[in-house]
């Protein structure tokens, strides 16, 4: 039987099975056919969607907002200083409002609190569009990316190279303990998801600072950035902790696989062409021979979080 996912939110993935995960990827796959052949089905006209972000976003917010219009739904992006959850107005009561008003809200912020509070008291389904510990709309396009790729989830080896406890490494945990690909955590042991977490996921997730047990025959290596948002304060911590951790050619052909990828979740550190990296050119996570190389699927990684934005919100509303 088809999964249903008619009014459901998205906080983490870990309440969503395998099959559910799968319709997610399929409507993504299928709704990234029909706006190429020029179809617009339509299937939120009428509805209107909250985009509800507390920290800055470029690929994420235009995901949620270019999904929605395509739909035929109209999507009003909220800023922190529009909804002062807990400021002016309790988190509980903002809630209520929106869900008052819209028929589903993307949300991005800081800890899960304010998320599990829109979840509770909104009545509609929320998405969780980045928090401190989850991106589940970035996983998906990540195994949309994969998939198209290689096929299938299924026993591939997928290396995270770089920040292990982040929000982008959590989501790419969770998506492995349920899809049957194995990620590992290629990071220094204070980077590493705490033992406890990682009891969790069991074989679907492998720890580890050793570059050859991390990469060997690995289908993807995944990089992020070294200090996520709001966690400014930790650079020169990291850059002495990551290093030895930076993605180069020659850390791409430890795979011994020639069709090893390459995927970000950007924004990548690669060139000197950010203030960022000009002011911390150590900082930089990735060479840029691998992030413009052809094994760089980054592109197609970034388009697909429309699509599967798309699908997130055309399932939880019912098309
Ligand atoms: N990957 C990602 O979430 O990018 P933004 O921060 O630009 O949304
Ligand atoms: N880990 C990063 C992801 C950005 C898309 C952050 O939280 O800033």
């Amino acid at each position: 039987m088809t999964p249903d996912l008619k009014g459901r939110s998205l906080s983490s993935m870990r309440n969503h099975t395998r099959a559910e995960i799968e319709l997610m990827l399929d409507t993504a796959a299928d709704a990234r056919e029909r706006k190429r052949r020029g179809e617009r089905p339509l299937r939120l006209a009428g509805r209107n969607i909250a985009v509800v972000f507390l920290k800055p976003s470029s690929r994420t917010r235009a995901a949620f907002v270019v999904a929605a219009a395509d739909e035929g739904a109209h999507a009003e992006v909220l800023r922190a200083e529009d909804v002062r959850f807990g400021v002016k107005e309790s988190v509980k009561d903002i809630a209520r409002v929106l869900g008052r008003l819209y028929d589903g809200i993307a949300f991005r912020g800081f800890g899960e609190d304010v998320l599990e509070a829109l979840v509770e008291h909104s009545g509609v389904p929320v998405w969780n569009a980045l928090t401190e510990r989850y991106h589940p709309t970035q996983a998906l396009a990540d195994m949309l990316t994969l998939r198209d790729e290689f096929g299938t989830l299924e026993r591939l080896a997928i290396t995270y190279v770089g920040d292990g406890r982040n929000n982008v490494a959590r989501s790419l945990a969770i998506a492995a303990s349920k899809m049957g690909f194995q990620l590992r955590i290629l990071a220094p042991p204070e980077l590493q998801l705490p033992a406890e977490e990682l009891g969790e996921f069991g074989d679907a997730v492998l720890a580890t600072h050793d570059p050859e047990v991390a990469l060997h025959e690995s289908a993807a290596v995944y990089n992020d950035v070294w200090v996520s948002m709001g966690e400014e304060g930790e650079l020169e911590r990291r850059i002495s902790l990551l290093r030895d951790f930076k993605v180069t050619p020659e850390l791409m052909a430890a795979t011994g696989r020639d069709d090893t990828i390459y995927l970000h979740c950007l924004p990548a550190y690669h060139d000197l062409e950010t203030e960022f990296a000009r002011a911390h050119p150590d900082a930089r996570e990735v060479d840029d021979a691998v992030f413009e190389g052809p094994q760089s699927r980054v592109f197609d990684q970034a388009e697909n979080r429309m699509h599967t934005a798309k699908a997130v919100m055309v399932l939880s509303l019912g098309g």
